[in-house]
């Protein structure tokens, strides 16, 4: 049974590799992150990544295998993200472990991008058998390409429950950033601005739905957030950010009401299937407003919460060779021909 699984990342804008023991002991986890060179664009440009990545994937699986002490010899199985994502990105960390598997002759494991941030929730809980009482749960996935929910009866087996109808939580961080004039990505930038503001300040629109099937949208927030500092002239040009006078107010209110969404959709759904779990997952789950009113309206309904840690919130290769270890172990192994997926 292999135990020692290289795990290769590089769906969007970071470049990842990680070893991993047994699903569960990181031996070492390297991200190289493009911000830097998507801040300019105010969101990711899909050449610039693909170009990036192809740059980095050789030096980050080098400084995998260095920091955590082992020679290639040693891995005894690669895993790597092969979808969703960008096409161009994706392809590069597939043709990377399609490589490294054949060279090595060692198992190709192909993850679902969304199966392993939800088992990041998961992984550093000591042992399969702790982490077993995670199962069945709802699992909230929200980063900057994704919000959804989930069931999950076991690390490998999820089902889609419901998702955003327009924008992803991590992209209204990012285009209310943007219109504040605060850094890419927005989400880390509008949290610390918004630590100065009241979040009681502007009451924002709360999406809510109500037809049993669980869902999310941000853009009527997004938009409220428009017309708050631009005023309720369509034609008006948007103001200069240094001249808004309450940004502070208007990132702790846009924040609030985010998570109030997320937090009420999640733990609704949570009651309506019966799961007595949560894990939240993805690069907005390193909110701290997100994270603390999780935990207490969770609590007051008798819901326990798992977040993973924040370096284990946004994009890593960790969570690819960890939940690539659990896929290997039921047979789930990919041949030479597996194909990058956007969707
Ligand atoms: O999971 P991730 O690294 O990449 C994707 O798969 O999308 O998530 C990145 C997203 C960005 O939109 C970023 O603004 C958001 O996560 N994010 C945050 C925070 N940290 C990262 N959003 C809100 N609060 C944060 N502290
Ligand atoms: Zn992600």
């Amino acid at each position: 049974m292999s135990e020692l699984l290289l795990g290769i990342e590089s769906s969007c804008d970071e470049t990842a590799a990680a070893v991993v023991r047994g699903g569960r002991t990181i031996l070492s986890s390297v991200v190289h992150s493009q911000a830097s060179l998507h801040a300019a664009h105010g969101g990711v440009v899909p050449e610039i990544a693909g170009r990036s990545h192809l740059e980095q994937i050789l030096p980050v699986i080098d400084a995998a295998l260095a920091q955590a002490g082992v020679d290639l010899d040693a891995i005894e199985a690669v895993a790597v993200t092969s979808r969703p994502g960008l096409i161009g990105s994706l392809l590069v960390g597939v043709s990377a472990a399609k490589t490294l598997a054949w060279a090595r002759g060692i198992p190709l494991v192909g993850v679902h991008h969304i199966e392993a941030h939800v088992y990041a929730a998961t992984m550093e809980q000591e042992d399969d058998r702790r982490s077993g009482e995670d199962y069945p749960c709802l699992a909230l996935v929200v980063s900057g390409g994704h919000s959804a929910l989930y069931r999950a009866t076991s690390e490998i087996r999820i089902e889609f429950l419901g998702g955003t109808l327009d924008d992803a939580a991590g992209e209204a961080f990012d285009k209310v950033a943007h219109l504040l004039g605060l850094p890419y990505p927005g989400g880390p930038a509008v949290s610390k601005l918004a630590e100065s503001g009241n979040p009681r300040a502007i009451r924002f629109p709360r999406y809510r739905s109500d037809d049993g099937a669980p869902a999310f949208s941000f853009s009527g927030i997004k938009t409220a957030v428009l017309y708050h500092v631009r005023g309720q002239d369509a034609l008006a040009p948007t103001p200069a950010p240094e001249s808004i006078p309450d940004r502070a107010d208007v990132a702790a209110s846009f924040e609030a009401a985010v998570v109030d969404v997320l937090v009420e959709e999640s733990l609704r759904a949570a009651e309506r299937e019966g799961l007595p779990t949560v894990l939240v997952a993805g690069g907005v789950a390193c909110n701290r407003r997100l994270r603390q009113v999780m935990r207490s309206r969770a609590e007051e309904r008798g819901i326990r919460v798992r977040f993973p840690s924040p370096a284990y919130c946004t994009d890593n290769a960790a969570m690819i060779a960890g939940l690539g270890f659990h896929l290997l172990r039921a047979g789930r192994t990919a041949n030479l021909e597996l194909d990058a997926s956007p969707r």
